[in-house]
């Protein structure tokens, strides 16, 4: 009988679509009850279980790549100028959390966590993610975003060197730290590598 069968699809639609609202009502109290009992530990000295580093870690890496797709790679990363100016934003800007060839962790660094990672191991990213990340970044975590203060070309500047950073002995890094541009005043004294 038609009337019967068209009944009984009728009937499981609501069955599922009761369902999916019983499941979404649990799904929403779950999360308010984690939020108002406090149960994510915020705190900077406890690191994240596997699984929630795993997802933030995902949604991170898949963040950066969408939006790191189109962006233009100047093709003078390798130009001796722009690694050496580089060198001196990084010396400047972000040796205090990155280190560098040599040096021993900071302060700054030993709190960190996320930790920031140590970049004369490479970044494991693209030149044009590494771009991206610098200009925008990385939200809840210490990396600014260096595109607020700085213009493009600069930041390029800081990509260039993140790429020659990982074939630099101590000594190598010490002597392009030298005798790099300085545009901050003289906070490199502070931040030289230590041996
Ligand atoms: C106050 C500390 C701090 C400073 C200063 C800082 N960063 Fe970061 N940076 C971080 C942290 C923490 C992360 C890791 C974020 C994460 O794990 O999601 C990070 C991530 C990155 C990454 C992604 C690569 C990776 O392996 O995590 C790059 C590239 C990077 N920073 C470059 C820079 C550059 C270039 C500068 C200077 C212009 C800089 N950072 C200054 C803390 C810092």
């Amino acid at each position: 009988m038609p009337g019967t069968a068209s009944r009984s699809k009728r009937s499981w639609w609501i069955i599922g679509v009761g369902a999916a609202l019983i499941a979404l009502a649990v799904v929403l109290l779950t999360t308010y009850l984690v939020i108002r009992m406090g149960l994510f530990n915020v705190a900077a000295d406890t690191p994240h279980s596997e699984s929630v580093f795993w997802f933030l870690k995902s949604v991170r890496d898949q963040s950066i790549a969408v939006r790191a797709k189109d962006i233009v790679v100047p093709s003078d990363l390798a130009d001796t100028q722009r690694i050496s100016r580089g060198a001196g934003q990084y010396v400047e800007m972000c040796a205090e959390c990155h280190l560098g060839p040599g040096m021993k962790r900071t302060e700054v660094s030993r709190g960190l966590y996320p930790r920031a990672t140590e970049l004369r191991r490479g970044t494991g990213y693209t030149p044009a993610e590494d771009f991206w990340v610098v200009k925008h970044g990385i939200t809840a975590t210490g990396m600014s975003a260096w595109g607020v203060t700085h213009n493009d070309e600069s930041l390029w500047d800081t990509v260039a060197f993140l790429r020659k950073l990982p074939e630099l002995t101590p000594d190598q890094y010490q002597a392009l730290v030298k005798s790099a541009p300085m545009t901050h005043g003289e906070t490199q004294e502070m931040q030289m590598p230590k041996q």
